[in-house]
């Protein structure tokens, strides 16, 4: 079983987006559970529901439920509720939600107190561009935008972002280190980049204190998984 356990290197989180049960397996069965953390997110929870979740917390993973929770508050506090109730490690909820939105879902926590789960705040989606914001009405740069959220999260008591690499330095000079950076969108060099378009390398990640790196595609699409994992770790050493 590989294991990744460095001082101050970025955690791996596997984002299991598969179609099926079996695929997953295949890949979450050569893991190990102490030093590998797993996403669920809408594609896998859309197709196995909350008893896959389950499954793979009594193998003894921290589970990311990576929800990306985005509705009114009300709606927000009974989802997390009932998110946080399946025992995972960490959830999102998308930090455009706005203020209302966040401090619900930060309270909807409260009553979990022993192994309550981490609660962060996707900035901006990886895949957005400059030119994307715009479409939506946003007319500010990427950076700003992102630090504004985080400014927003961490007001609001979160305990941490969902960021593009590039973004990850400045966030954690401003609100220092107990603050959760967790950054999708990690390529190796010779990684297609898909729909992504911030990527950095396994390498980067380390260089920018990211805390946790979700790694999908760049594990799952590949032929030898182990290999590729093996060779993320070696080049954040
Ligand atoms: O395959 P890839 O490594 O691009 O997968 C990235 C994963 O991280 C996906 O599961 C995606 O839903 C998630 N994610 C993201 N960008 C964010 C938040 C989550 O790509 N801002």
């Amino acid at each position: 079983m590989l294991n990744s356990s460095f001082y101050n290197t970025p955690k791996i989180i596997i984002a299991l987006d598969f179609c099926n049960k079996k695929s997953a397996m295949k890949l979450v069965n050569l893991l190990d559970p102490s030093t590998f953390y797993l996403k669920v997110g809408k594609e896998m929870f859309t197709t196995l529901g909350c008893k896959f979740v389950r499954e793979l917390h009594q193998l003894g993973f921290n589970i990311f439920l990576d929800l990306k929770f985005h509705d009114i508050p009300n709606t927000v506090f009974h989802a997390i509720k009932a998110a946080a109730d399946l025992g995972v490690w960490m959830l999102s909820v998308h930090a455009s939600g706005g203020k209302e939105m966040l401090i619900s879902a930060k309270k909807a926590l409260k009553s979990f107190k022993k192994n309550t789960p981490l609660l962060i705040a996707v900035t901006s989606l990886t895949s957005l561009k400059e030119k994307n914001l715009k479409e939506i009405g946003i007319h500010m740069s990427l950076e700003k935008y992102v630090l504004t959220l985080s400014k927003l999260s961490n007001d609001c008591g979160l305990d941490g972002v969902v960021c593009p690499g590039r973004e990850a330095k400045k966030i954690k000079l401003l609100y220092g280190n107990s603050y959760k950076i967790i950054t999708p969108g990690i390529r190796c060099y010779s990684d297609n980049t898909f729909d992504q378009n911030h990527v950095i390398t396994p390498k980067k990640a380390k260089e920018y204190k990211i805390d946790y790196i979700v790694v999908g595609r760049s594990i799952t699409t590949s032929k030898n998984p182990i290999k590729k994992l093996n060779f993320i770790i070696e080049s954040m050493k």
